[in-house]
């Protein structure tokens, strides 16, 4: 049965059947994923059971994998997973529900926030994979929006506005949002801001989204609250429900998203619970502050 994609939300989101993604890939069908990601930005595939090893190879058919480093306050002999799995649980690596005060919960927490993944590096993400191993029975809910639509959604005056703008990027600015301020000198000068533009163009099909993330902090060359204001007046925008699609995880859910195309964030669920969620990351593919503009 070849891949077929059905939409299930009205402005994105696909439906992927036909395909069994621990096995490998057949190159016309990995051609449909990859232009499934681009027409729809998210794509939910039902029934995968996945071993890390088959998550990573069933990656790869997208581009390079993105190192799991320098992304959160884990140090390495603390470290559940391989380099090429984000850690997205609420596990430690004895696999036990980290405690309330634990730092890492607490700096975790920063996925609450609608963000887009690794919007923090000089080369952001291009997409992740995220595999739902054991799902949260109620909440734990993954949310999207679509950021071209919200682009599209704007008004003329404010879209000139954003189109040449810079904004600066930092896990510092989204987990200061929570009130996480606690750092080593080390992890403040791991984590110190980069830029990227606030309106990047989908090179494969030319079209335009607002790239917002919590991990803005500024945008250069405007006074701080003024910047901010903004950023919340376009994310209040862009998260608008006619934007936003929840995924409500069964077990075994592969969900695949592109973060230069959409924002996502993680709803409340029970923490003294198991919820094992393992994502793998697809590097971007060059800074966004040097992209040439779609004419
Ligand atoms: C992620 C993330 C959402 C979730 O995997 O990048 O933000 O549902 N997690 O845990
Ligand atoms: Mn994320």
């Amino acid at each position: 049965m070849p891949v077929a994609i059905r939409q299930i939300h009205p402005v994105f989101v696909g439906e992927v059947s036909g395909v069994d993604i621990s096995q490998p890939l057949s190159r016309e069908d990995a051609a449909a994923i990859a232009r499934g990601m681009d027409e729809f930005a998210v794509l939910v595939f039902h029934d995968q059971k996945l071993t890390d090893e088959q998550q990573v190879a069933f990656s790869r058919n997208f581009g390079e994998i993105e190192r799991s480093i320098a992304s959160n306050i884990t140090k390495m002999e603390d470290r559940r997973l391989s380099v090429e799995m984000a850690d997205v649980s609420n596990l430690d690596k004895n696999q036990k529900p980290l405690a309330r005060d634990s730092r890492a919960r607490l700096f975790n927490l920063g996925n609450r926030l609608w963000h887009s993944d690794s919007s923090f590096r000089a080369v952001p993400a291009k997409f992740s994979l995220l595999s739902g191993r054991i799902v949260a029975d109620k909440g734990g809910h993954t949310e999207f929006a679509d950021m071209r639509a919200a682009y599209d959604g704007l008004d003329e005056e404010t879209r000139s506005q954003v189109e040449e703008l810079i904004t600066e990027h930092s896990l510092l600015f989204s987990r200061g949002k929570l009130g996480f301020t606690d750092y080593t000198d080390e992890e403040r000068v791991t984590f110190r801001p980069v830029r990227q533009r606030l309106v990047r163009t989908l090179p494969s099909t030319g079209r335009k989204s607002l790239y917002l993330s919590s991990h803005i902090g500024s945008i250069v060359g405007w006074p701080v609250p003024e910047a901010l204001d903004f950023i919340r007046e376009l994310t209040e925008h862009a998260t608008q429900p006619k934007f936003v699609y929840s995924h409500k995880w069964r077990p075994n859910d592969l969900v695949m998203w592109d973060n230069r195309q959409t924002m996502h964030r993680v709803t409340r669920f029970d923490e003294t619970k198991v919820r094992d969620m393992r994502r793998t990351t697809i590097a971007g593919e060059g800074p966004t502050v040097e992209q040439v503009q779609a004419a």
